[in-house]
Order: C-alpha cells, then structure tokens, then sequence
C-alpha cells in the first residue's frame, strides 16, 4: 500500500476535471492505495499567491506532497496550457520536490489538438520541480468524460502508476 495525493486543479467537484480525478480516485483505492485529494481552489487564496507558508493550510498542502509516495496531477487545459491553480501549488514546493515519486499526468480538454499541452507545457512544469518519474498519463475530451473509452483509458494510466509506485522509506523532499 502506498500514499497517493492527487492534486486537482478542477474548478468543481462536477467539473470534467473534477470527474477524472473522482474515476482515477476510486480506481487506486479499489487497488488498495491510501488517496488524498489536494483540491487546489480551496486553499486560501491569498496565501497560495504570495506562497505563505507559514499558513497552516499552505503548510499542510505542501506537506502532503512531500509525504507522498505518488502523486497525481489533475488540470483542465486553460489557453493551450495547464491550470493557473496548478502552477501555484508546484510554486510552493522546493525545487525538487517531485524527485523519486511516481508522478501521473492528468488533463482534460476542450480539443484533441491540445492533448500536446500535457508535452509542452505539464511535463516541462513537472520536470522543473524534480519528477523523474513521470508515468504516461491521459488526455480526456470534455465531451468524452464519464465515456466507457475515458474510463478505459483512465483504469489504464491508473495500472501503470499503480505499477509505478513504492512506498518510500524516509518521507523527505
Ligand atoms: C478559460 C478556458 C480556456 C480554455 N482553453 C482551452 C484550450 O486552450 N484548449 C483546449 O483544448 N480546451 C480549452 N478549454 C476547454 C477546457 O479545457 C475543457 O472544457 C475542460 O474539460 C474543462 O475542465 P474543467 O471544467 O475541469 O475546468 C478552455 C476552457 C476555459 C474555461
């Protein structure tokens, strides 16, 4: 067993993204993974935008992820890129932060043509902060969400993190 924390840039529990990230949830809980969700929008605003850490809820978001074993991230595509609240929940993180977790990228999109978002803009984003390794991810088409196909295909990504995944035996950045 292993401590999974998703952090979700969906702007609503009902969102496509917000979906997704519920689907791939109950999936790595179904195989037997602990699961936590970092839900992004709500953490205070302000906070997350000046990067307070001395916020007890700041601190608690950043230490979620350092404790964690694997990590999902969940990000509608905004303007051919990720979600705003994505890149200022990695800001917070020290520089490597990501090293030495599984890492699963997950985006939804309103155009097949943006799935190279998750090339050029989230890999990049999550490169920066340390992944090494980052397990091929998924693209969900807002139209398709909630599909027989999205939900294939997620149970698919969600394997090959599962196989991905060890737990970690000194919880550190
Ligand atoms: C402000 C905004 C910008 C968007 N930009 C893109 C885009 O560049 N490429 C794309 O494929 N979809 C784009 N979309 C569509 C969303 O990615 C898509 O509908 C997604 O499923 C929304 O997920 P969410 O409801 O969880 O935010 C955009 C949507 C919004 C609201």
């Amino acid at each position: 067993m292993s401590d999974v924390l998703i952090i979700s840039a969906a702007p609503s529990h009902a969102a496509p993204t917000g979906v997704v990230v519920e689907h791939v949830a109950e999936v790595l809980r179904a195989a037997g993974h602990r699961v936590s969700l970092l839900d992004v929008r709500s953490l205070p605003t302000l906070s997350l935008l000046t990067e307070d850490l001395r916020d007890p809820e700041i601190a608690q978001a950043v230490s979620s992820v350092l404790s964690a074993d694997g990590v999902v991230v969940a990000s509608p595509v905004y303007r051919a890129a990720y979600s705003g609240l994505v890149k200022a929940l990695l800001d917070l993180l020290p520089k490597k932060a990501l090293r030495g977790r599984a890492v699963l990228p997950l985006a939804t999109g309103g155009s097949q043509g943006f799935l190279v978002a998750m090339d050029y803009a989230l890999h990049p984003l999550l490169a920066a902060k340390g992944a090494d390794q980052v397990v091929r991810g998924e693209f969900v088409l807002d139209q398709n969400v909630g599909s027989a196909d999205s939900a294939a295909a997620l149970d698919a990504a969600a394997d090959r993190f599962c196989a991905q995944l060890t737990p970690r035996l000194r919880k550190v950045s």
